[in-house]
């Protein structure tokens, strides 16, 4: 997703990190008097500032110590670019069919249906679900599978209408999510079409082995005859089997919480469609994913604030509610009561044919028209920002897990699960100087949940604790629980918390109230199989947010881009990782981190690339992560706007080390004409063997979403809104594409670009990466 939705929406007033060293630097117990990798701190004056200690990788490197590939050249053109020896196919794209029943797409924005039985948009978190004979979900390699893929959001809902988005019967526009068109009103069919590309598609997997189908040769060929196309060689979906299915912004949901609080968090989700508030309907921007350890899918509710809307003069919601959208960024230009002029897409404009239809379009009005929260939707804000579980292989309703919180969700990664214990869901809220959070179940793990559905979420996502991180500067942190208990959080002055339900619900609040380290947009988390550390990806923050004086341990840099694209702050990201202290990981309260790497230009200044990058593997803008389970490799995908006048977004495999295996180094920050140092710990280089590029995507995409068939042989990748920067049309005059990917790439009808699932495989059938 581009960076104007991570707009900040925390103006806590936190401690800044001078104050944080100097009172850290009082405390003897606090200096770091030994360095790790044996360097004193008297000598940090004269180190380099580019870490070169060898790494002490404690056995859990993965079994190859360099990679097996040359790295891919930095490129701005129009395709997906991969290393010698290795090829991809397109497994589904934007408008796809997931039934025979309806046309396929045409890829020119003709389609008479409401898009719900097609693939969605701006594909990102993804994972593949394997069933056994007994139609259950395993963990193990069989011959059936489904693919299930988020779809994240609606920012090029004008390819999906013959001449853009129309508003007061004008077509030709480009609507944003963030309000640069008049409020008129909107075709039914184009605000349909916008609601159901949202959401989630599950698909049933298809192989192909060398011209030979598998077991299910005959469901498709018959696929693909329906489809008038050719069965690649590799994977494909079926187009008629049952799994195939869509969860919408429209889908019934169950509103799951802690036995204890849930009759208070229904009453924050009191509508008129429910006025109960046990169901609400829709999921939308769903970014990165999670995997249970039981076989579901957790989808991610990531930009949902931006589509609400109070029309001008619209009676007032009460002042709490009104605190509580402004920490969202839920009405928030202005950030007053009455009016969100300028937000939203306009679904609320809609006049359905059928008066039975016409909350659909309500919903999204969020002005208190009603006597109670019962007779509107005020309360519809309310009813986004969780996580959300589905099970890809029963249809049952999926529920939305408030006991994780309510925020930005860009991705749930567990730790790893272990027999009798407690479970761990690690959780990043992407907007700049946002946090990380953790839920620990109460339940204790046990295996023969396996294949056990969406019940066995409900043991396991409803009771527990939630918590968030506070990174100090001498390498340690903690973990804060989140509870109405906690008198930071009971006294806070800038919002009444009413009960444990008001701090589940408003968690952004909570986790300020509570101090909480304010980092630079953490996007996707990933855990190490083999060790069980945790990876976070914190893409970028801006000049405002982060310079010389806010710079702290965690997020140490500040500086200013010297050539092309110019970005300051910190413009090009960089990925933290940390390890709990203790035996019983998932309920550590404690954890030591360290900077896995920096993002930076391979021609940066060396008080910026920290990390040695070269040519062969710098980036900027760090968003995916994920691990394989089969090769160990870190994968790194980027969603970049700093760097994009030298290189289109990116795919890197990483061989990481492990937490500590660095050094602490003192790094200069240079900005505004202000100048300062920040120490801060790194880990070990890794060098151009450690650290390639394996991937570079068309003109306008980002990378993200990333899974792997359990073999390693297949690696499932998202490309996301490839053509993005696509102009908005002048009024009738047809669009001038910036990408035609990947109808140029042989997939689909030519033309306008398409967000798609590609599947790489390694000519020689090896394992990806090494
Ligand atoms: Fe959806 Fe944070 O990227
Ligand atoms: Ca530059
Ligand atoms: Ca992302």
């Amino acid at each position: 997703m581009s960076d104007r939705t991570d707009e900040m929406n925390n103006d806590s007033d936190h401690e800044h990190f001078r104050e944080v060293l100097e009172r850290s630097l009082d405390n003897p117990m606090n200096r770091r008097n030994v360095i790790r990798g044996g360097v004193g701190l008297a000598a940090l004056g004269s180190l380099p500032m580019m870490g070169v200690a060898q790494a002490d990788d404690g056995g859990d490197r993965p079994r190859g110590s360099r990679l097996g590939f040359e790295a891919v050249d930095k490129s701005l053109t129009d395709e997906v670019l991969l290393p010698e020896g290795y090829s991809f196919t397109v497994l589904h794209a934007t408008g796809d069919r997931l039934t025979p029943a309806i046309p396929e797409y045409s890829n020119t924005g003709a389609e008479t249906d409401d898009w719900s039985q097609r693939v969605g948009d701006h594909h990102d978190g993804m994972d593949i679900f394997y069933i056994n004979r007994f139609g259950r979900f395993t963990d193990h390699e069989t011959d059936q599978a489904v693919l299930v893929v988020n779809h994240e959001s609606s920012a090029d809902a004008h390819f999906f209408h013959p001449n853009g988005q129309t508003s007061n019967g004008v077509s030709g526009k480009k609507f944003t999510q963030f309000g640069d068109w008049d409020l008129g009103t909107r075709p039914e069919m184009e605000a349909l079409k916008e609601i159901n590309h949202h959401g989630v598609s599950i698909v049933e997997l298809a192989r192909v082995r060398n011209g030979k189908d598998d077991a299910h040769e005959r469901d498709e060929r018959r696929s693909f005859l329906l489809g008038k196309r050719r069965a690649p060689a590799g994977w494909a979906y079926k187009i008629n089997s049952v799994y195939n299915r869509r969860v919408t912004g429209q889908s019934l949901m169950r509103i799951g919480g802690p036995a204890k609080h849930l009759a208070d968090i229904r009453q924050f989700m009191v509508t008129q469609f429910d006025p109960t508030g046990a169901t609400s309907r829709g999921t939308l921007n769903n970014c990165g994913h999670g995997k249970t350890p039981w076989g579901t899918y957790l989808a991610c509710e990531e930009n949902w604030a931006f589509y609400f809307n109070m029309p001008a003069g619209s009676k007032p919601v009460d002042a709490k509610t009104v605190a509580s959208r402004a920490r969202y960024g839920v009405a928030r230009a202005p950030l007053s009561a009455t009016a969100t002029a300028g937000i939203s897409q306009g679904w609320h404009t809609v006049t359905a044919a059928d008066p039975a239809d016409q909350s659909r379009f309500d919903r999204w009005n969020i002005a208190a028209t009603g006597a109670t929260a019962a007779d509107d939707y005020r309360n519809e804000p309310n009813t986004f920002g969780y996580v959300v579980e589905i099970d890809p292989l029963r249809n049952t309703t999926p529920v939305k897990r408030v006991a994780l919180g309510r925020f930005a969700h860009e991705a749930a990664v567990f730790g790893i699960p272990k027999p009798g214990r407690p479970l761990a869901v690690y959780m990043g809220c992407d907007s700049r100087n946002e946090y990380i959070y953790k839920f620990v179940s109460q339940a204790r793990w046990n295996p023969a949940d396996e294949g056990r559905g969406i019940a066995v979420g409900d043991k396991y996502l409803n009771e527990g604790a939630l918590y968030v991180a506070k990174f100090n500067d001498d390498g340690t942190g903690q973990w804060i629980e989140l509870t109405i208990e906690n008198p930071l959080i009971a006294g806070y002055a800038t919002y009444a918390f009413a009960n444990q339900a008001d701090v589940l619900v408003n968690a952004r609040h909570a986790a300020t109230a509570v101090g909480a380290t304010r980092m630079d947009r953490p996007e996707w988390g990933a855990v190490n199989p083999r060790n069980g550390e945790v990876y976070f990806t914190l893409t970028n923050n801006s000049s405002a947010l982060r310079n010389v004086d806010t710079a702290d341990g965690a997020n140490p840099r500040a500086y200013r881009d010297a050539d092309g694209r110019g970005g300051s702050g910190n413009p090009n990201g960089h990925i933290i990782r940390f390890r709990e202290e203790g035996r019983d990981d998932a309920r550590a309260t404690s954890f030591q981190w360290d900077v896995f790497l920096f993002g930076s230009e391979a021609d940066a200044a060396l008080n910026i690339n920290l990390s040695g990058l070269t040519d062969q593997n710098d980036f900027s803008s760090p968003d995916g992560l994920w691990f394989s389970k089969t090769t160990g490799i870190c994968w790194i995908q980027t969603d970049d706007g700093a760097y994009t006048d030298v290189s289109n977004c990116m795919l890197l495999a990483a061989i990481p080390g492990r937490v500590g295996d660095g050094q602490e180094i003192t790094v200069s920050n240079s900005l505004n004409g202000v100048i300062g140092t920040q120490t801060t710990f790194i880990g070990a280089a890794l060098g151009e063997a450690r650290l390639r590029r394996f991937l570079v995507a068309p003109k306008g995409s980002e990378v993200t979403g990333l899974t792997e068939s359990a073999d390693g042989k297949a690696l499932f990748v998202n490309i996301q809104h490839p053509g993005e920067n696509t102009p908005a049309l002048g009024r009738g005059t047809g669009f001038s594409f910036e990408s035609e990917w990947p109808g140029n790439a042989g997939y689909g009808v030519v033309g306008r670009p398409r967000s798609a699932t590609i599947v790489i495989t390694r000519d020689d059938g090896g394992v990806i990466g090494l």
